[in-house]
């Protein structure tokens, strides 16, 4: 197994390994480098549903996939995968998030305990666009000025429920622009990761987000100097997509965006995403 740091602020390839045949020592070395990179990339692999799964299930258990806009699970029999696709079978959409962009975001942080972790798997890609963005969010907090850090440590964000980062409203939900009042749930906006002691600025999605307490102006005013802060080209490292990629990324530590694409091409990844340990705070 070789790790190739990507050079950029954060991920790395790992070369020279078949996610299905894993032995407890590489295990080891890629949780390692997951940890120290918060994105890891790795090429060519040849997966089906089944290693997918076992392949996320060595970093813990599986959480339920959001369930689709149009509230219909993805994958019969696998309530564990999301499916990110544009492609539409007899008029019905048969994953999420269409061709457009998808906004910055932390996945599922509309939840009290969201997944530590969420993994892609490239199926089909277009030739061009979608690719997906990261950014270090230990970086984002560190590089904050001393006075923003210690006014940031004591807020609480609320993550909002009512948006997926493609922009639709979730099942069950109605539409709002009012961050006040719009569902979500309240996490701290500086968290310490739980493996790494390492700490950092915990975002999630700007749409609708408000901090807890605060005039909704001074929130706005805030918030937009954070998220300006977070999502700099100097703090972030992309992926052109291949068949065959397989992406894990850290939710407690990254944030991530997609480009939108050419949506008369095809575009295909299923997702897995790793349960944090049970108690575990944001
Ligand atoms: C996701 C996501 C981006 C992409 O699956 O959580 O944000 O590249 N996907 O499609
Ligand atoms: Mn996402």
């Amino acid at each position: 197994m070789t790790i190739i740091p990507s050079g950029a602020a954060l991920a790395a390839e790992i070369q020279n390994v078949d996610l299905k045949n894993l032995s407890d020592r590489d295990f080891i070395e890629i949780n390692a480098a997951w940890l120290g990179h918060l994105v890891i990339l790795f090429r060519h692999q040849q997966l089906s549903v089944e290693d997918l799964i076992a392949f996320s299930r060595r970093f813990g258990e599986l959480d339920w996939a959001p369930v689709q806009e149009t509230g219909r699970r993805f994958v019969e029999g696998h309530p564990e995968l999301y499916v990110v696709s544009n492609v539409i079978e007899n008029g019905v959409p048969i994953g999420s998030l269409g061709a457009g962009e998808a906004v910055w975001h932390t996945d599922m942080s509309y939840l009290e305990n969201p997944p530590k972790a969420s993994m892609l798997y490239a199926l089909e890609v277009p030739p061009a666009g979608g690719d997906t963005h990261f950014c270090n969010m230990y970086r984002a907090y560190d590089s904050l000025p001393d006075a923003l850090k210690q006014r940031a440590s004591g807020l609480g964000l609320k993550h909002d429920a009512t948006y997926n980062s493609g922009g639709y409203v979730r099942q069950g939900l109605a539409a709002t622009d009012d961050p006040v009042l719009s569902a979500g749930v309240y996490h701290p906006l500086v968290r310490t990761h739980p493996e790494t002691g390492r700490r950092a600025l915990y975002l999630g999605r700007r749409r609708n987000a408000y901090l807890h307490g605060l005039p909704l102006a001074e929130s706005e005013a805030l918030l937009d100097e954070l998220w300006l802060h977070a999502t700099r080209d100097e703090i972030s490292w992309h992926n052109q997509w291949h068949p065959g990629d397989v992406v894990l990324w850290d939710n407690r530590c990254t944030m991530h965006r997609r480009d939108s694409f050419d949506p008369s091409s095809r575009r295909i990844l299923y997702r897995t995403q790793i349960k944090s340990a049970p108690g575990e705070p944001a």
